[in-house]
């Protein structure tokens, strides 16, 4: 599958349940002409047919390859970063939770629906593939956010893009990261406020921010409906380092605010 391809079909799947994403990519659209995307996000569940190795030979296929490697110890997360040979297209960035860092009552019931996943080959429409597990229990819901609310969000929505990320870089209108989150807050969506709006320094190379995950009503396998929280944007800008070269990699202590974006309660 070519990333074009690839994209269009995320893209879609990410819209689906993030109707706010379309609004922000109109609202750039209007001033900028095409919205060039910076990355886009996964999450993924580890010790399963799903797990991040298993994910990797999939980017690799499409042109990329490994940028990074990153740990989240508080969050029990690890990651990879995937870069294209050609830098216009979107970099990749997958993380997984590390179940078996969890109680023991929230990797049994993590286990119980991840058992479920049947061990296929894959192909990149993986990526879009949501839930490979039956609805989550309400209750079962709540154990696991109480400990990742990471968990709780992949428990439910399964595997689908997390987040797209618009590069401010390619915006002709303004090149400050300030400005972007005013017009998205201006047009009346919620910004990430943990660790302050924005994520990083010129300095660190790398600036970023988000707008806060739309929501859905979601019907739990007992039949209790309650809000949960889909998918959010974020916003990129990059520097160049003393060599006039701009970084391209991602900062464990931007991502890790980041994460937050899809925290219903923040
Ligand atoms: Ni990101």
């Amino acid at each position: 599958m070519t990333p074009q391809a690839f994209f269009e079909q995320l893209w879609q799947n990410y819209i689906e349940i993030t109707p706010q994403a379309e609004q922000i990519r109109q609202l750039f659209a209007a001033t900028d002409g095409e919205v060039i995307n910076d990355h886009v996000a996964f999450r993924t569940f580890a010790n399963t047919p799903l797990q991040l190795d298993n994910l990797v030979p999939l980017i690799l296929e499409m042109g990329y390859e490994v940028q990074g490697d990153y740990e989240f110890k508080a969050k029990k997360l690890r990651a990879k970063s995937f870069i294209h040979l050609d830098h216009t297209v979107p970099k990749i960035f997958i993380s997984e939770l590390l179940t078996d860092q969890l109680s023991e009552q929230a990797q049994q019931i993590i286990a119980k629906y991840t058992a479920e996943i049947t061990e296929q080959p894959m192909d990149q429409s993986v990526f879009c593939s949501g839930r490979h597990w039956s609805t989550p229990a309400w209750e079962d819901y709540q154990t696991v956010m109480a400990e990742s609310e990471y968990g709780a969000w992949l428990l439910a929505i399964g595997i689908r893009v997390n987040h797209f990320t618009v590069s401010i870089n390619h915006l002709n209108s303004t090149n400050c990261i300030r400005e972007v989150l005013q017009r998205v807050k201006d047009a009346g969506f919620a910004v990430n406020t943990v660790g302050g709006e924005v994520k990083g320094t010129p300095e660190s190379l790398l600036e970023q921010g988000s707008s806060m995950a739309d929501r859905m009503a979601f019907t739990f396998a007992d039949g209790q409906e309650h809000e949960i929280a889909t998918c959010f944007y974020e916003f990129a800008l990059r520097h160049a380092d003393n060599e006039g070269v701009v970084y391209q990699g991602f900062i464990e202590a931007n991502a890790d605010k980041i994460f937050e974006s899809t925290n219903i309660a923040a």
